[in-house]
């Protein structure tokens, strides 16, 4: 293949460690006139542009944005395809809407000319809003999953996703069984898991709509495959502690039933985790699992205000995740600005470099593919975005204001949202123009 190389000059911002570890100002990186080169889908150079440019080859083409900030691509850590339909159904808490909205929605999977058409609207969404890697929540049915693969394939994408598992407490419309699950997700293992940068992630709903059988066949998937994620939710929602303490009486709680079923581990991700307490998160970090902070969501069913500074005490790995059409936004960037006000509402502040940190690298950790994607570092894929300061008239008088990076990045996760993404690129493809 012949040697591509392009470069991208423009005030560039990375995460390049956790706030929390290491302080702010040690967090990020800041070129204010910045040049990113990009060579066959990786990334082979950043620094300051006035350094780089006399070393680049003659010929290779320099793209400039004297009034954008070049960031790597979001990564959502949890968002579901088949409720694409569905964003902002009214007036029910979790237990009510899967019944009355999402389960509906859901079945019309079922018929692979839908999937293949909300597969399509699914991936241009995620890049018009600058998502670049997304863990998926598919429907019970394998058409979802292969439904998105294939979409996302042809992109050269880096997504994970699975084949929802459920086997009771759910329509039978909606229903796979202990063996048929295992089996249908087992097909899917094999025909995408390492393809390209495509990943599997074995996916019980949550605890109330699998069988003991079932999670007992989730966790032997994880042993028969290496590097498999799973995804799942937890403690989202009141009612449903609740119930799960009633399915399972035999267990400790919420966790435990995951933990019992061996379902927890470096590639495990858990959705919301509102309602936590102290020995789960305890439990989570010390089993490398991470959670996914889903604040548009909580705030939209109600579900309550996730605990980011208890979190970060137990060192557990947190990325951020929309949870479409739990969620009302595909933007990270306005699901920044949710958890921005989810602290508030704890007399906490989520500075704008963890918030950076939360929707890149964070991310990233929280999926175990920091040497891959999150930072602008060489050698990674060149999966970046291109914000305009110009996005909106307000934007742009609004940041004409601002004295810092800091405070420009935090007007940008306020006013920011789908309109700010300039271009996506993907392994150094432009993948999205606005
Ligand atoms: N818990 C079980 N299923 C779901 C879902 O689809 N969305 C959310 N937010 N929580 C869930
Ligand atoms: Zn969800």
């Amino acid at each position: 293949m012949p040697l591509t190389r392009k470069a991208y000059r423009a005030a560039i911002l990375h995460s390049i460690a956790d706030p929390a570890e290491v302080g702010i100002e040690a967090s990020y990186e800041y070129f204010e006139d910045g040049l990113l080169v990009v060579e066959n889908g990786r990334i082979s150079a950043l620094g300051h542009a006035s350094e780089l440019l006399p070393g680049l080859p003659a010929g290779v083409q320099v793209e400039h944005y004297p009034d954008a900030l070049i960031t790597p691509g979001f990564i959502d850590t949890h968002i579901h395809l088949p409720q694409t339909g569905m964003v902002g159904a009214y007036g029910e808490q979790l237990l009510d809407w899967l019944n009355t909205y999402t389960f509906p929605c859901e079945s019309q999977f079922a018929d692979p000319d839908h999937a293949n058409e909300v597969a399509d609207i699914f991936i241009k969404e995620l890049l018009r809003n600058g998502t670049t890697t997304a863990l998926v929540f598919g429907s019970v049915h394998p058409q979802s999953v292969n439904a998105f693969f294939a979409a996302a394939e042809k992109l050269d994408l880096r997504m994970i996703a699975g084949k929802v598992m459920m086997d009771r407490n759910a329509p039978d419309y909606l229903t796979d069984t202990a063996e048929s699950g295992y089996q249908e997700s087992k097909a899917l293992i094999e025909r995408w898991h390492g393809k390209g940068r495509l990943h599997y992630a074995v996916t019980p709903r949550f605890a109330p709509t699998s069988t003991p059988e079932q999670l007992t066949l989730a966790g032997q998937l994880l042993t028969e495959y290496p590097d498999l994620y799973m995804q799942t939710h937890i403690s989202e929602n009141l009612q449903e502690i609740q119930w799960v303490k009633e399915l399972f009486p035999e267990r400790k709680g919420y966790l435990d039933v995951y933990d019992h079923y061996q379902l927890l581990g470096e590639r495990s991700v858990f959705a919301h985790g509102v309602h936590l307490c102290d020995d789960e998160c305890a439990r989570l970090a010390e089993t490398g699992s991470a959670v996914a902070f889903c604040p548009t969501s909580n705030f939209f069913l109600g579900s309550g205000l996730f605990n980011l500074p208890m979190a970060e005490k137990h060192k557990l790995n947190v990325g951020l995740g929309t949870d479409v059409g739990g969620g009302t936004s595909f933007s990270l960037l306005q699901t920044l600005n949710e958890a921005y006000k989810v602290m508030q509402l704890q007399g906490a502040r989520l500075s704008p470099f963890k918030s950076l940190y939360l929707a890149t690298l964070g991310g990233a950790r929280a999926l175990r593919l920091e040497d891959k994607i999150g930072t602008l570092h060489p050698g990674t894929d060149a999966d970046f975005l291109v914000l305009d300061y110009h996005a909106t008239p307000l934007l742009s008088y609004r940041l004409k204001q601002a004295n810092s990076i800091a405070e420009t990045l935090f007007v940008l996760m306020t006013l920011g949202d789908d309109r700010t993404v300039l271009q996506t690129f993907a392994a150094g493809r432009q993948v999205h123009q606005r």
